[in-house]
């Protein structure tokens, strides 16, 4: 399956401008400004796939709207991650039958993850006759002639071969956010953990130029957002793609010196990708949050090993009390599997070992689900769902004490909070991140929106903290 990055060349993204422009002068004669539901699941990475998708419809002249009875074009931008995502997106499909049957006119688009699998393409194509057009990621950046060849011809598209990954720049986005953005900074990962989809459905590393990603951020620092995440499966892996030798810590460092008040996030790290070197750029680069998610996924080192992890548990730990000595208050989060094929209980509990001893702030944990094509889905899995759940169980409750142990300490500080929004509890008026990404929802004035604020921290609990405006 040797596959080599593919990079559309600006003609061709052109080419792209051209056809959404071509049905902009097409919907410009519709009575009214047609309107477009784009519904995204899965991670980050979908939600970047998604603003550019909107951007692209955005430049077709479309509106955007959350009710599918009001939209000509539904777009669903799906995840392949787990079982249960993939069969909410198919029980989502199956009830816009109904939509579709009172708007014959609407086309229905699937995209993301999920659509690069080929058996859940060929189960769309037979059972899902409703649906106009399939794509995956790889195709994303040739969307608008696809919807060019579906508003002017009848039929239904396939575009879901399984091709090199692409990198393609220059396509329009419009962000979800105005205070927080997400930029790419690669596409793909090459670590095959048994149990993942995702090297599958993404293809292989592919770096995205220095210059293009300084370029973005220097962009959205000017149009005022506050708080960029660099997104890729394996961000410590950035640049090794490369013909011109650069790693992540250096693209951090170059992120770092643009002039401006914001805050650098990224997502994900490997643990065995993670370096001294980074840990040094992080302690020394302001502008970088004090924050690390470096999943673990278990803490028995031959679970890790028959997961293809790649590192033992000694060695994450190692890395953490270097990262801890250089950031004594870096938060730290994880993803973990409860239930990989052959764990025993026993080596479960090594995992609640490694709660104990990092203390992570929190944790996304997720139970083991078989995806085709992986070496995990074929390995031995005699222990009961139900035994898997009793210790899911005690993983979570574990890690709540840790949790609210964290966020009480936090109570009667004062902590400089980017306030991104209005929350959704009525006691409370805004919502806060601290550097560190903990939810603090604050007692102010909506005014304070989009700025950085003292915010005093008055009250915790497992999940968030609460506080008043300075
Ligand atoms: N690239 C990131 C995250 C990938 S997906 C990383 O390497 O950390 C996010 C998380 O979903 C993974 O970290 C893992 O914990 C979980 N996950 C992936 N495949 C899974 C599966 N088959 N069953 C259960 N959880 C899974
Ligand atoms: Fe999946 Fe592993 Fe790649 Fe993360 S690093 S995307 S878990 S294969
Ligand atoms: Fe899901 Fe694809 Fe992300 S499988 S988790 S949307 S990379």
């Amino acid at each position: 399956m040797e596959r080599t990055t593919t990079v559309i060349p600006q003609a061709d993204v052109e080419r792209q401008l051209d056809c959404c422009r071509k049905i902009a002068a097409l919907t410009a004669q519709w009575d009214k400004q047609p309107l477009a539901f784009v519904d995204t699941y899965g991670c980050q990475q979908n939600e970047a796939d998604s603003e550019r998708i909107r951007g692209y419809l955005a430049q077709m002249g479309f509106g955007f709207t959350d009710d599918e009875e009001q939209a000509r074009i539904i777009v669903i931008n799906t995840c392949a991650i787990r079982e249960h995502a993939e069969q909410r997106v198919l029980g989502n499909v199956g009830a816009l039958v109904h939509v579709k049957r009172r708007h014959p006119e609407q086309l229905i688009c699937l995209c993301g993850c999920m659509m690069q699998e080929q058996h859940v393409a060929d189960k769309i194509r037979q059972s899902y006759r409703h649906v106009d057009l399939v794509f995956g990621p790889h195709a994303l950046w040739k969307f608008p002639e696809m919807i060019h060849t579906l508003l002017t011809q009848r039929g239904r598209i396939f575009s879901n071969a399984d091709e090199a990954g692409s990198i393609a720049e220059g396509i329009p986005v419009v962000r979800q956010d105005s205070v927080k953005a997400w930029v790419s900074i690669m596409y793909g990962c090459n670590n095959f953990c048994a149990y993942c989809i995702v090297p599958y459905v993404r293809g292989r590393e592919r770096s995205r130029k220095p210059e293009d990603i300084l370029a973005e951020v220097r962009a959205l620092v000017a149009e005022g957002y506050k708080d960029i995440t660099l997104l890729g499966q394996n961000v410590n892996s950035y640049g090794k793609d490369m013909e011109e030798p650069m790693d992540f810590s250096d693209l951090l460092e170059q992120v770092n010196a643009i002039p401006g008040d914001f805050l650098i996030r990224f997502m994900t790290s490997h643990p065995k990708d993670a370096t001294h070197k980074l840990f040094e750029t992080m302690a020394r680069c302001e502008k970088v949050a004090p924050v690390l998610h470096l999943p673990v996924q278990a803490g028995n080192d031959r679970v890790l090993k028959v997961m293809n992890r790649r590192h033992t548990r000694e060695q994450y730990l190692e890395k953490i009390r270097d990262l801890k000595s250089l950031i004594p208050d870096i938060v730290l989060t994880s993803d973990i599997i409860v239930g990989f094929p052959g764990e025993t209980t026993e080596e479960f509990e090594d995992t609640l070992k490694v709660l104990e001893e990092v203390r992570y702030d929190a944790l996304f944990t997720f139970i083991f689900s078989p995806r085709v094509g992986t070496p995990a889905a074929k390995m031995d899995d005699p222990m009961s769902h139900q035994e898997k759940l009793a210790n899911f169980n005690r993983l979570l409750a574990l890690q709540d004490a840790i949790s609210e142990e964290k966020h009480a300490a936090y109570i009667g500080k004062t902590v400089r909070c980017l306030i991104d929004g209005e929350s959704d509890d009525a006691r409370y008026d805004l919502t806060a991140r601290t550097p560190g990404n903990r939810l603090v929802r604050v007692v102010g004035d909506k005014s304070a929106i989009g700025q950085f604020r003292d915010v005093k921290i008055t009250d915790a609990n497992k999940w968030s903290l609460f506080g008043e405006l300075v």
